[in-house]
């Protein structure tokens, strides 16, 4: 792993079999707990983290000469994106956001995103562009999928809200070596360590406010 700012772990949660059954946080226990934490960031803590973590996103970016950028609108306390893709768009690249399959249960459309993109909410009340099959890309043409997530650790584990949506849409990327996954999270969303199952897709890269992280 390369880390391309200074970190420090030790006082961070820790789940998994190397906890004593007593001390042991179940996955759900955790999302909880993380997502409280984040959600407790004032109003200028997430906008400072967000552009933070805009200008490392950016620039990893830029330097991966990527057009085609699928992310996430924020929600829940997650890592704020408006200042990303507004940046992203003042460059020229497309971006792209996930809506509910209208048929596959579990599985994601990804749709290209304009400022005229019409919009409603899911679901899970998340808002996700209005299905429009003019406008759908496959994800193998995309480059990166900015994924959110609710905690990652420093093997680039990544657990997320417990729907297993970008698990089964990352599952053959490696095979693919497309689209690459990249994390985007605050900085608190880091735990020792995270359980992982088979199905679970790790990440090659975690962009935080202060970090890059690669694995
Ligand atoms: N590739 C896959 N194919 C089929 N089922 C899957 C796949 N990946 C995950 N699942 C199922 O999805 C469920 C939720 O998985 P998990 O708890 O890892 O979600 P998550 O990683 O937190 O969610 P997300 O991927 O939406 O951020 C699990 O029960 C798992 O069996
Ligand atoms: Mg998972």
């Amino acid at each position: 792993m390369v880390i391309s700012s200074k970190t420090s772990d030790s006082s961070l949660p820790t789940i998994g079999a190397s906890l004593s059954t007593a001390d042991k946080v179940s996955r759900d226990q955790l999302r909880k707990m993380i997502r409280s934490t984040r959600k407790s960031l004032s109003t200028i803590e997430q906008s400072q983290a967000s552009l933070n973590a805009c200008q490392r996103m950016l620039d990893e970016l830029k330097a991966k000469k990527v057009q085609h950028v699928a992310l996430y609108l924020t929600h829940d306390g997650e890592l704020a994106t408006p200042p990303l893709i507004e940046a992203l768009w003042q460059l020229g690249i497309q971006t792209y956001l996930p809506r509910l399959h209208p048929f596959n249960a579990g599985q994601l459309v990804f749709m290209h995103y304009t400022v005229d993109t019409p919009m409603q909410p899911n679901q899970f009340g998340i808002l996700e562009p209005k299905l429009d099959v003019r406008a759908v890309m496959p994800i193998e043409r995309l480059d990166v999928v900015i994924t959110p997530l609710v905690a990652f650790d420093l093997m680039g584990n990544r657990m997320g809200m417990g729907g297993g949506y970008y698990d089964r849409t990352l599952a053959n990327w490696q095979q693919k070596g497309k689209p690459l996954p990249m994390g985007y999270a605050h900085d608190c969303q880091q735990v020792a360590s995270l359980p992982c199952e088979h199905w679970d897709v790790p990440l090659p890269f975690i962009i935080t406010p202060s970090r890059v992280l690669t694995f």
